[in-house]
């Protein structure tokens, strides 16, 4: 999708990218003064962009006042931080205790090969993102994962495809 400065010339509905720098501008603004508030404008700015890419992290140090290299080392040491643009779907396989002895590693391998890509990676046509959970909450009812908000629970690897099919 190509986007002119202020309007997305698809004629969606979709904010442009300037649109949400200066929403993120406004947050900079907003926290700027106040002591340990980058992670705070790290989530809001990964909130609205999406994810944080470098040239989005040297516009929040720059106006933040801080070295590139602070703002990058938070991104690195928090999980939940993504350099890397997201699917339309996250896909969270979990990986706790009672998952993986029930088999939530080959529904992981299943997913990897059926989606091509790798756990942290987005599928090529943004649908998916393959991320791994630790405990979501059903350990009863294991292996379980979730898309988006929905959790499933005693996952055969022979369903994915049918899964997947919803979305
Ligand atoms: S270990 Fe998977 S839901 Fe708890």
């Amino acid at each position: 999708m190509n986007c002119e400065a202020t309007k997305c010339q698809c004629g969606c509905d979709q904010e442009t990218d300037q649109q949400k720098y200066e929403k993120i501008a406004e947050i900079i603004a907003k926290y700027k003064n106040q002591a340990g508030s980058l992670i705070q404008v790290l989530h809001a700015a990964q909130n609205i962009y999406g994810y944080l890419p470098l040239e989005l992290q040297r516009f929040i140090a720059a106006g933040m006042d801080k070295p590139l290299a602070e703002v990058s080392g938070v991104i690195t040491f928090y999980s939940f931080f993504s350099t890397q643009p997201k699917g339309k779907h996250t896909i969270r396989v979990c990986m706790g205790t009672a998952c993986y002895v029930r088999g939530g590693k080959k529904l992981v391998d299943r997913l990897e090969d059926i989606l091509k890509v790798q756990v942290g990676e987005t599928t090529e046509d943004r649908k998916y993102t393959l991320d791994i959970a630790r405990c979501i909450g059903a350990c009863g009812l294991a292996p379980a994962m979730m898309i988006d908000d929905v959790v499933y629970k005693q996952v055969n690897p022979d369903k994915l495809e049918t899964i997947l099919a919803k979305y």
